[in-house]
């Protein structure tokens, strides 16, 4: 046996957003969420599949095309994910990978979601065992990353928390018809301090854990409802809200977490000056990071992004759109 296959996978912006788990090992979330897959910000992975034994191995793939070697935080995750991947479709053999992102890892983009769905298909793929979407959804969350678990479906993606059924997979909420744009403000180059992972493990020692457990339904509800319905303001009063309760419960943990920078308030500040003084619908959301998603329709997506681009604590802009679940790729990575 001797297999190659490479898949992509997009990353996504979560509007509700899953933070805290009832099982942290596992990823299953103690809410549910709700999420807009991207187009542009991707992951590709290509998988080769060996014989002989030894052990599992991922290296990074820059623009370029050189190879590095993953650092040790990652191919530890990644092996994890690859044994639980092979115990649950009953296979054997040794996997190799490759990987690149189009967009920076670890700056409140989320990489893992991308990345880890992406490895989930190109796997499946060389073991020539892709299945549907769901169940594709639960072998990306065997990663440990939840936010992966919405990266295998296209357009709007719903994961629930149900008690009864923990395992469940995501599914797709609305199609790609709804056409929102993600323009993404850069305002960190590094890497996070700290990571989701912890994140979830701190959340519910905030004393608003609980209070935001109880919002959540009717929240979600409403922002639901708002997307399908077209109507942008509820949408971007709720997107917003639920923005700072993450950051809230994320600040009042203990010990506490601040991924905030000055830039993501410079950028705040100008979506705000868009709404109010421009009348240009926009809303922000962030994810476990200090980078700004700042998600509009088609017609705002010109003026925001050149507004975002010219503050000074803004190093880049990403212009991204709703886009379409993995699919396999023809060009191997290595
Ligand atoms: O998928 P994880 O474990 O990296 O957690 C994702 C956490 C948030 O990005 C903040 C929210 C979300 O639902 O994507």
């Amino acid at each position: 046996m001797s297999r190659k296959a490479t898949a992509s996978a997009p990353s996504n912006i979560a509007f509700i957003k899953y933070w805290g788990a009832t099982d942290l090992e596992h990823a299953l979330p103690a809410n549910a969420s709700l999420s807009m897959t991207l187009d542009v910000c991707r992951t590709t992975t290509t998988v080769q599949l060996h014989d002989e034994e030894g052990p599992d191995a991922i290296r990074i793939a820059s623009d370029e095309g050189t190879l590095t070697t993953a650092p040790e935080s990652f191919s530890q995750r990644f092996a994890r994910h690859v044994e639980r991947l092979r115990e649950r479709m009953g296979v054997h053999g040794r996997v190799e990978a490759v990987t690149r992102s189009s967009f920076p890892s670890d700056a409140g983009i989320a990489s893992s979601a991308s990345g880890f769905a992406a490895l989930a298909y190109a796997i499946s793929a060389a073991f020539d065992r892709l299945d549907t979407p769901e169940e594709m959804s639960i072998r990306a969350r065997l990663s440990g990353s939840g936010s992966a678990a919405r990266s295998t479906f296209g357009g709007y993606v719903a994961w629930p928390s149900d008690p009864d059924k923990p395992d469940s997979p995501a599914t797709q909420y609305a199609g790609s018809d709804i056409d929102l744009r993600d323009v993404i403000a850069l305002v960190q180059r590094d890497p996070k301090h700290v990571s989701s992972l912890e994140g979830h493990r701190r959340a519910a020692t905030s004393p608003h854990f609980a209070t935001r457990q109880k919002n959540l339904p009717e929240r979600m509800s409403r922002l639901s409802d708002a997307l399908t319905g077209g109507d942008f303001d509820t949408f971007t009063e709720l997107l917003e809200e639920e923005t700072i309760d993450l950051h809230l419960v994320a600040m009042s943990s203990t010990p506490p977490i601040i991924y905030w920078e000055p830039g993501t308030l410079e950028v705040l500040r100008r979506v705000r000056r868009l709404r109010e003084q421009d009348s240009i619908p926009c809303a922000f959301t962030m994810d476990a990071g200090a980078n700004v998603h700042v998600i509009c329709p088609p017609a705002s997506e010109d003026v925001v992004a050149a507004s975002l681009g010219e503050l000074p604590s803004v190093h880049g802009v990403i212009r991204d759109r709703v886009g379409s679940g993995p699919r396999s790729e023809s060009e191997h990575l290595f």
